[in-house]
């Protein structure tokens, strides 16, 4: 039996369309995760709902226990996770408001705690990283999009930094020459952590800004919110119409 979990970035911190059955406290090896897991039903089907920045949103991106929150999904029993993310835009099919499935990424991070293979006495793992994604998660998102019309871009790269800060134009200049369409702050060590924990992980990125020097003047936090109170709305429904096709 599949159990789907949601972990929720900004704008997501609550999942108002869940029908909340139980909230589990879980200790992990790497202590707690961003929150209780937040158990609940969605279109008739169980799942599980995580927000990645805790209560009130008070953890950045770099402090986020990202081993804790893998850990105590596979722990709770969940098999698919979909990472919803706000990210800036980069490449022209990218622009504020599109909702995108990536396919690739690369990692700018640093300083992250970010393996579950810490060399902790036992055998060195190095995992296939090279599809990042669960490919089977990311056909059945793309599938349930085309179904419902809705435009949904299913190739791209997103490129993870550090934060909390957002980028130089020469840094979104120099991630466009290595093939990002998307940059983020919270997509690694998540993705890796999620294949090393035998998990089926996807990440549903909602643009909500051009990224740095990809628009006239400066990112504003106005325009971010905007974007995201109408951009959520979207993710919420490819979400229900994934668990209402599991459901049929
Ligand atoms: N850069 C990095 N992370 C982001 C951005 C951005 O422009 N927008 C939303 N998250």
């Amino acid at each position: 039996m599949s159990l789907l979990a949601v972990i929720g970035g900004s704008g997501l911190d609550a999942y108002d369309d869940l029908e909340i059955t139980r909230r589990q406290d879980i200790e992990t090896p790497y202590g707690r995760p961003s929150n209780e897991l937040i158990h609940g039903e969605l279109q008739g089907r169980p799942m599980v709902f995580l927000p990645r920045h805790g209560a009130g949103h008070r953890l950045p991106p770099h402090r986020i226990n990202y081993r804790a929150n893998i850990w105590a999904l596979r722990e709770a029993g969940v098999t698919d996770v979909i990472g919803v993310a706000a990210v800036g835009g980069i490449t022209p099919n990218c622009g504020p408001g599109a909702l995108c499935i990536p396919d690739q990424l690369i990692d700018y991070t640093w300083g992250r705690a970010h393996t579950l293979h810490d060399g902790d006495g036992t055998p060195v793992e190095h995992i296939d990283f090279t599809t990042p994604y669960c490919e089977t998660l990311r056909q059945r998102m793309l599938s349930v999009a085309r179904q419902a019309n809705m435009p949904v871009q299913g190739q791209g790269c997103y490129g993870a930094t550090q934060g909390p800060r957002l980028e130089t134009a020469a840094e979104i200049r120099r991630f466009e020459q290595d093939g990002c369409d998307l940059v983020g702050m919270t997509g690694m060590p998540e993705a890796a952590l999620a294949s090393e924990a035998g998990l089926c992980y996807a990440c549903c990125a909602l643009v909500v800004n051009w990224a740095a020097g990809k628009a006239a003047g400066p990112i504003t936090m106005t325009q971010i919110e905007a974007c995201l109170a109408d951009g959520m709305k979207d993710v919420r429904q490819l979400i229900a119409g994934l668990q209402a096709s599991q459901s049929a």
